[in-house]
């Protein structure tokens, strides 16, 4: 059966289970829309790989989608969107949506005293996505970046109250914590899933910045804009695929999405790879 063009779902994906962040947002602003959620758990994480192969997983996790059949694209992973959209976006003619325009405008609203933190993986730090980005809106922000990589695998498990996380983020945040900014972007999806330890260690008078509310707003716009919204009205389905064992990202991702998932699918690397 041939689906209408706005009938089809939208593709979202991440190294990992950070994009759920993302599919959250867009679920609760589009509840109608289909997801399909691609989360390559076997090559988690991307954001200490060169762009090389971080630009050759991403078009592979791409293509899974396209070959889904997907309306457009959201890629919800910082490092991918700060290495690869430009890409992604030659490759596949589908209207493709990164994270770090949305964080970036989302923290200029936020900000009142122009200071305005970043914390992501190395790649993003190092590409210097969110700076640029964020300096483009206003030259005059100062933007104290800090890499926090090992708030991944620490996401990945599912510590979001533990012990460790909070010594981590005591660790990671106590230069910028003296840097006097008023906004903290979290510039990588993985990290809104240990935001209630980030928001203790950073102080509450912080603005955290979720670059996955803010795209799921440019997710609905783009889409409105091109007629691609879905028009039936029948609740959204949600179906996930991972390239790794399944059970632990179903067990987060539950707890995460306040929801239960029926299954997880899981895909070979080898079909990823030779596409
Ligand atoms: N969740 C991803 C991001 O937003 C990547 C984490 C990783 O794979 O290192 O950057």
């Amino acid at each position: 059966m041939n689906l209408l063009e706005n009938e089809k779902p939208i593709g979202v994906f991440d190294s990992g289970i950070g994009g759920l962040t993302v599919v959250k947002r867009i679920a609760s602003a589009l509840p109608n829309e289909n997801i399909i959620y691609f989360g390559d758990t076997a090559r988690v994480p991307y954001g200490s790989k060169s762009n090389v192969t971080v630009i050759e997983y991403s078009l592979q996790d791409a293509q899974f989608l396209i070959d889904k059949g997907v309306k457009a694209i959201v890629v919800a992973c910082n490092t991918v969107s700060s290495i690869a959209l430009k890409e992604i976006r030659d490759h596949f003619n589908v209207p493709v949506i990164g994270m770090i325009e949305p964080g970036a405008k989302a923290a200029d609203a936020a900000t009142k005293n122009g200071r305005i933190g970043v914390i992501g993986t190395r790649a993003t730090i190092n590409n210097r996505a969110y700076s640029e980005a964020i300096k483009n809106l206003n030259a005059k922000f100062e933007v104290i970046e800090k890499p926090c990589p090992l708030f991944v695998p620490l996401a990945e498990e599912g510590w979001i109250d533990h012990r460790a996380t909070y010594e981590i983020a005591e660790e990671y945040l106590k230069e910028i914590r003296e840097q006097n900014i008023d906004t903290l972007v979290l510039g990588c999806t993985h990290y809104p899933i240990l935001s209630n330890v980030i928001q203790k260690v950073i102080g509450s008078g912080v603005t955290l910045i979720d670059s996955g509310v803010a795209s799921a707003e440019i997710v609905e716009d783009e889409l409105r804009k091109i007629n691609l919204l879905k028009t039936k009205k029948t609740t959204g389905q949600n179906e996930f695929y991972v390239s790794d064992i399944p059970s632990k990202f179903k067990e987060v991702a539950e707890l995460f999405l306040g929801q239960k998932i029926n299954h997880v699918h899981k895909v070979d690397l080898e079909t990823l790879t030779k596409s």
